[in-house]
C-alpha cells in the first residue's frame, strides 16, 4: 500500500463487488434504514456507497404484534417479522422517487415463506429500474416459518439460491443465517448455488425477560440480536467465510465507527453494512463516511480496497 500526501482528491474509497462499484464501502443494511427514502431529510443518500431497502416479499406483511424491540446490554432485540409494503407497492411506491435521486445505489433485500414466494418476489422486481442488486435474505430469525429455514438447511439454500438465481435478472447477495454450526459450508453452498457475494450477519437468535413481571420483553418471545454486542462474532464469521469462499464477502454486525469498518475488511471483507447504529443516531452511517476518509487520510491509506483480507497473522 502506498501514500501519496500530495494526492488532491484524497483516499480512494471506492469498492467494487459483483460488477457494482460503490464510492465508498459503507451501506446502509436492510430493516434498518426503510425504503431509504424516508432518510433522504436526515442522510445525504448519495454520499452512501449503497443502501439495502427494507426486505420485501411477494404480499405485503403487517409484521409481529409489539413489543418488537427492545434494549439490551451494547445491542438491541428485534421482532419486527419482516413488516414490509410488499414488491409490487414498493415498485409503485418507493421506488419512482429513489430513481430522480442522482448517484445512488439501492439494494432491493427479498424474503419469502417457501421457494415460490421469493420467486414471485424476485419476478415482480425484476420489472424495476434503478436495482443494483438483489439480496436474499435467507436468514430470518423472527417468521414462524421460511427465513431462517432456508439459511439454516445446506439443501433448502441451495434450492432457494439456485431458483433466484435462475429466475434473477440483477446480481444476487445471499444473506445467510449466521444461527449455524459452520458458516463456511453454508457460504460455500450459496456460491456454489450461483450467489456473486454473500453478506453476513443476519441477527442471532437472543431473548429477554422481564424478572419483574416474568414476561418475556419481546411479544414474540425470541427475537434477533444485532448492534456492537455481537461484532466480535460477526467478525469472525465474515473471517472463516471469506476464507470458505471466492465471491466477495460484505460484513455487517455492531458498526458503529470508522475503526470497526477497517477490521471488518481486513478480516476479508469487500464491503460492510450499518444496521443498529442508525437506529441510535439516524445520521450513523454518513458520518461514519466522513470519519472513514478522516481514519484513512491519518493512516496514510491511499486505497481501502487494499485492506480487504489484509489481516497480519504474525
Ligand atoms: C429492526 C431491524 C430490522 C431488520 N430487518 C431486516 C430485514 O428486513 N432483512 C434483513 O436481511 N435483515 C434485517 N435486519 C438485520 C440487519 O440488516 C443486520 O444484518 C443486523 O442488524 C446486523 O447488523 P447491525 O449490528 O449493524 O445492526 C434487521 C435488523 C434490525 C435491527
Amino acid at each position: 500500500m502506498t501514500f501519496s500526501p500530495d494526492r488532491a482528491r484524497g483516499p480512494d474509497l471506492g469498492v467494487t463487488f459483483a460488477g457494482i462499484q460503490l464510492k465508498n464501502p459503507i451501506i446502509a443494511a436492510s430493516g434498518t434504514f426503510g425504503y431509504g427514502v424516508e432518510f433522504e431529510d436526515v442522510v445525504h443518500l448519495h454520499k452512501l456507497g449503497g443502501f439495502v431497502v427494507k426486505g420485501l416479499s411477494k404480499e405485503p406483511m403487517a409484521g409481529n404484534p409489539p413489543p418488537r424491540l427492545y434494549e439490551t446490554a451494547a445491542g438491541m432485540l428485534n421482532a419486527i417479522g419482516l413488516q414490509n409494503i410488499g414488491a409490487r407497492a414498493f415498485l409503485d411506491e418507493k421506488l419512482p422517487r429513489l430513481r430522480q435521486l442522482k448517484d445512488i445505489v439501492v439494494i432491493a433485500n427479498v424474503f419469502g415463506y417457501t421457494r415460490e414466494d421469493y420467486e414471485s418476489a424476485i419476478q415482480i422486481l425484476n420489472e424495476g429500474e434503478g436495482i443494483a442488486a438483489y439480496e436474499l435474505n435467507v436468514s430470518c430469525p423472527n417468521t414462524g416459518s421460511g427465513g431462517m429455514q432456508f439459511g439454516c438447511d445446506a439443501r433448502a439454500l441451495d434450492e432457494v439460491v439456485a431458483t433466484a438465481r435462475h429466475i434473477s435478472q440483477r446480481p444476487l447477495i445471499v444473506k445467510p443465517s449466521p444461527n449455524v454450526t459452520s458458516i463456511a459450508q453454508m457460504a460455500r453452498v450459496a456460491e456454489e448455488a450461483g450467489a456473486d457475494a454473500i453478506s453476513l450477519v443476519n441477527t442471532f437468535l437472543a431473548m429477554a425477560i422481564d424478572a419483574e413481571t416474568r414476561k418475556p420483553r419481546i411479544s414474540n418471545v425470541t427475537a434477533g440480536l444485532s448492534g456492537p454486542a455481537i461484532k466480535p462474532i460477526a467478525l469472525r464469521m465474515v473471517y472463516d467465510a471469506s476464507k470458505a469462499v471466492k465471491i466477495p464477502v460484505i460484513g455487517m454486525g455492531g458498526i458503529s465507527a470508522a475503526v470497526d469498518i477497517i477490521e471488518f475488511m481486513l478480516a476479508g471483507a469487500t464491503a460492510v453494512q450499518i444496521g443498529t447504529a442508525s437506529y441510535w443516531d439516524p445520521c450513523a452511517t454518513e458520518k461514519i463516511v466522513d470519519e472513514l476518509q478522516e481514519w484513512c487520510v491519518e493512516h496514510k491509506i491511499d486505497r481501502i480496497s487494499g485492506l480487504t483480507g489484509g489481516m497480519l497473522l504474525d
